[in-house]
C-alpha cells in the first residue's frame, strides 16, 4: 500500500511550531486528548481542545493521519470529475487547515484553488493553523481567510467550489447535525464532501448525511456507484484505510514503533454534478489466493461477492491490481 506523506512544507512548520514543546510534554498531552476523546463519547459539542498545546498535539499525533484521509478522499472526487477545477474551497471545522493542505496536494488542485476560506471555533487551532500556513509554498495557503465561528450557528458564507468537513460531524450536538448539513449544501456550488473516522459511529453519520443530501437532490460522487440507499446491513460498516508516514516525533507522541500508521475513515462526496461514475466499489481487502481472487464489492444492484478466477486472464489481471477502496470495471 502506498504511503502518503505530508508536504515539505508543512513538515517544516510543524517541526519548527511544535519545538515550543517538549516530545515529553506532548505525549502526555496527546494521552489526555485521546483519553478526552475516548471519555467523552459522544463528543456532542463539547471542546476537546482547549489550549495551544492541545492544538499542538492535535497537529502532532492527528493531523497526518486526517490528511491522508481527505486526500485520499479528494482523489476519489478528482477521477470522478478529471476535467473539473475547483476555484474556491471551503473547510467547515478545520482545525490547523488540514484539509486545505490535501487539497493542494500536486495529485489534485494545487493551481486552480485560489481561494480558501476556513471556518473554526477555537483561537488556538486558528492560531497554529495560520502560523503553519506561513510556511507554506503555495500563496492559496498563506492568504486563506480564516474565520472564527461557531458552525453549529448560522455562519453562511458565499457558495465555493469544494466544501469538505472532515472528523467534524461526530463532534456536533446530535440535535444540530441535519441544519448544519442544510448549510454545507446551501453553500456548496459543485461538491460536498463529508470525512468521518472509519468506525462505525462515524459511517453512521456518513450514512445519515449521505441519506439527507440525496433528498436535497445531491448526487453521490464517491465512493458508492450508485444513488440509492446505501446496501451496508447490521453491524457492518463502509469505511477505507490509507497508510501514513509518520515523524520522528510523531512515533515519540504516540509512542509507536512502527514508520507509519494505517488510518480507517468513511467519507461521502455529494455532487450537483454527474460525474462519471463506476461499475463497483471494492469493500474490503481483496482475498488473494492460488489461481483465484474473492472480492467484496459494492455495485448498484447490492453487495455482491464474486471470484475472479484465472481463468478469464484479462479479469485476473485487472483483479490482481486492486486494493481495498478501488473502482472495478
Ligand atoms: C477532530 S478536529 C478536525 C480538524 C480538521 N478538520 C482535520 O481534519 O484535521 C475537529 C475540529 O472541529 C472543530 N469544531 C468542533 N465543533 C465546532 C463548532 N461548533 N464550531 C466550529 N468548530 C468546531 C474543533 O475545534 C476541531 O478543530
Amino acid at each position: 500500500m502506498a504511503k502518503i506523506e505530508l508536504p515539505t512544507d508543512l513538515r517544516t512548520g510543524l517541526k519548527q511550531q511544535l519545538e515550543a514543546f517538549s516530545a515529553k510534554e506532548l505525549a502526555q498531552c496527546v494521552a489526555d486528548l485521546s483519553h478526552r476523546y475516548r471519555t467523552n463519547l459522544p463528543i456532542d459539542g463539547q471542546r476537546i481542545v482547549q489550549s495551544p498545546k492541545d492544538a499542538a498535539a492535535y497537529a502532532a499525533f492527528r493531523l497526518p493521519a486526517t490528511y491522508g484521509g481527505v486526500y485520499a478522499a479528494l482523489r476519489q472526487v478528482r477521477a470522478q470529475f478529471p476535467q473539473w477545477q475547483p476555484q474556491t474551497l471551503l473547510d467547515v471545522g478545520a482545525g490547523p487547515g488540514t484539509v486545505m493542505w490535501s487539497a493542494t496536494h500536486p495529485d489534485l488542485w494545487p493551481e486552480t484553488l485560489h481561494k480558501i476560506t476556513l471556518l473554526e471555533r477555537e483561537a488556538n487551532m486558528i492560531t497554529l493553523g495560520r502560523r503553519l500556513a506561513g510556511y507554506a509554498s503555495l500563496a492559496s495557503i498563506r492568504e486563506a481567510r480564516w474565520h472564527a465561528v461557531d458552525i453549529t450557528e448560522r455562519w453562511g458564507t458565499t457558495p465555493h467550489d469544494l466544501v469538505v468537513t472532515s472528523y467534524v460531524l461526530g463532534e456536533l450536538p446530535r440535535n444540530s447535525r441535519a441544519a448544519f448539513i442544510d448549510q454545507l449544501w446551501e453553500m456548496t456550488k459543485h461538491t460536498l464532501v463529508i470525512i468521518e473516522p472509519g468506525t462505525p459511529i462515524g459511517f453512521g453519520h456518513i450514512r445519515e448525511a449521505r441519506d439527507q443530501l440525496r433528498t436535497m437532490g445531491g448526487k453521490v460522487v464517491a465512493p458508492c456507484p450508485h444513488d440509492r440507499p446505501c446496501p451496508m446491513e447490521g453491524a457492518d460498516w463502509c469505511h477505507f484505510r490509507h497508510r501514513v508516514t509518520r515523524s520522528r516525533l510523531h512515533r515519540q507522541t504516540k509512542a509507536g514503533e512502527l514508520g507509519y500508521e494505517d488510518e480507517k475513515f468513511c467519507f461521502v462526496a455529494m455532487s450537483r454534478a454527474q460525474s462519471r461514475g463506476i461499475q463497483s466499489r471494492v469493500i474490503r481487502h481483496p482475498q488473494v489466493r492460488k489461481g483465484h481472487i474473492r472480492l467484496q464489492l459494492c455495485t448498484p444492484t447490492g453487495l455482491v461477492g464474486t471470484v475472479v478466477t484465472r481463468k478469464d486472464r484479462e479479469l485476473f489481471r485487472q483483479a490482481r491490481n486492486l486494493e481495498w477502496g478501488s473502482s472495478f470495471h
